[in-house]
């Protein structure tokens, strides 16, 4: 592995990590998927999941990621020549390539709000307006298509220069930044007439819905997409590290930085909805609806703060969009021994355009074009989140409970001598892969895809 690349400190591989996390996981689609599935319960399975099988699979992550020094594919086959575990590393590598395709198109609906409050057409929407205008938007071809290539374009060029550079740096400003200007706005949107009825939607839990196996299936899907799990992103990522990094602790930081910054999203877009009578079952769109509505209370300065906002997201986005795009590449480097320019180009083009059907799927005319009574966009969504990164995850569980001898997994995971070690592998060898089990076949028998 000579000359492989390194991040530049220790700090570095953190922010790195939170980078990839922190994206449209944590506002776009922890608002919306949270607000279909029925809000405080589905909060409360979420933050479960997170502890009981995002933590350990995330630290089971780094962990091999670090001691291969290579990508998602060779990190499982040259440690266990041979052995099944390399699956694992196949249903990484197919989600981390769909998943980009729908989430530039995601991003892209952030850059077209950013040009349309710099170009003043948002900011000019009347109280109440802002579904028709996201409406009009996502149901045109041209649009869409634009800003998913633009964005796409965007993550393309900075992997092709090389996967350190500028990360690092924005990750430690940009995101501090974020959360602050999330605070701001939740602290904004706790003053709105009716937010107590969103707190209580977030918060007070409907006991019943603890029986319902699709908020399950939904919490651990967040779960996964939240923390780039079951993907490789973390296993690519880690890699890139030399051994000065604690990697408990970094998944600790990880885990709990994401979580916060979902919660706090939540009490942005919760107290709106209900001050603003919007349904929080309303899907995809739910905070391109929302917010715009909060900042045009603001009066002058809305713009200006919606502006800074929606520029914030989409570096968080960009962030993660990176560390998915890597992943492909950093395979594809190795095993047809491309460079990286060479590789980022072919395959982030590629991406760019299976992500294309998506990008007219919601409103758009390919609309009825549905796959198992899904537009296409939700339907590789729901692929990836039900079926790819749960089998992922419980490769990766396995591979590590399982596959490896306990003292290497101890080593190689910084916790030889600790009290949590032994735990940990519990929990890699039993509990999340029974959780992973359960929650695929609730999935399996719950789909569209199987009726
Ligand atoms: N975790 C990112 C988010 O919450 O937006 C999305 C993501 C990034 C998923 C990287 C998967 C991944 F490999």
């Amino acid at each position: 592995m000579n000359g492989r690349e390194q991040w530049a400190s220790k700090l570095g591989f953190i922010l790195a990590a939170v980078g990839s996390a922190v994206g449209l996981g944590n506002i776009w689609r922890f608002s919306y998927v949270a607000g279909e599935s029925g809000g405080a319960a589905f909060l409360l399975i979420y933050v479960i999941c997170i502890f009981l099988i995002g933590l350990p699979v995330l630290l089971a992550e780094f962990t091999i990621g670090r001691k291969g020094q290579t990508d998602v594919i060779a990190a499982f086959t040259s440690k266990a020549p041979g052995k099944p575990w390399v699956l694992g590393g196949f249903f990484g590598l197919a989600a981390s390539f769909f998943i980009l395709s729908f989430y530039g198109v995601i991003a892209g609906w952030v850059l077209y709000y950013i040009y349309s409050y710099f170009t003043g057409t948002a900011g000019a929407v009347e109280e109440g307006g802002y579904g028709d205008f996201f409406e009009s938007f996502i149901g045109s071809s041209g649009g869409p298509i634009f800003w998913q290539v633009l964005f796409m374009a965007i993550v393309i060029g900075i992997v092709y220069f090389g996967v350190k550079k500028g990360i690092e740096l924005s990750n430690k400003i940009f995101m501090p930044l974020l959360a602050v200007i999330l605070l701001f706005l939740a602290g904004f949107s706790l003053t709105l007439d009716g937010a107590s009825e969103g707190l209580q939607f977030l918060f007070s839990p409907e006991w019943s819905a603890f029986g319902d196996a699709e908020v399950w299936s939904a919490a651990v899907g967040q779960a996964f997409f939240t923390l780039s799990l079951g993907m490789g992103a973390m296993i690519t990522y880690s890699s890139y590290l030399s051994k000065d990094n604690r990697l408990p602790s970094a998944a600790g930081t990880v885990v709990v930085l994401d979580t916060l910054f979902a919660i706090v999203a939540g009490l942005v877009i919760f107290p709106a909805v209900f001050s603003f009578g919007i349904d929080p079952g309303d899907g995809p769109g739910l905070i391109f609806v929302t917010l715009p509505e909060v900042f045009n209370l603001m009066g002058g300065g809305g713009t200006v703060f919606a502006i800074f906002f929606f520029i914030l997201v989409a570096l968080a986005a960009l962030s993660s969009a990176i560390s998915l795009l890597e992943v492909s590449v950093a395979f594809v480097m190795r095993k047809f021994n491309w460079a990286r320019k060479q590789a980022a180009l072919v395959v982030g083009l590629l991406i760019t355009a299976v992500g294309i059907p998506s990008a007219l799927s919601q409103g758009g005319p390919l609309t009825e074009a549905t796959i198992a009574g899904l537009p296409f966009l939700d339907f590789v969504d729901t692929l990836t989140d039900m079926y790819f990164l749960p089998l992922g995850g419980l490769m990766i569980a396995l591979f590590v409970g399982w596959g490896w001898r306990r003292e290497d997994a101890f080593r190689e995971s910084d916790l030889t001598g600790s009290s949590i070690a032994p735990l940990w592998i519990w929990f890699l060898r039993i509990v999340a892969p029974l959780g992973i089990l359960w929650i695929l076949y609730l999935n399996v028998v719950n789909t569209p895809f199987f009726q």
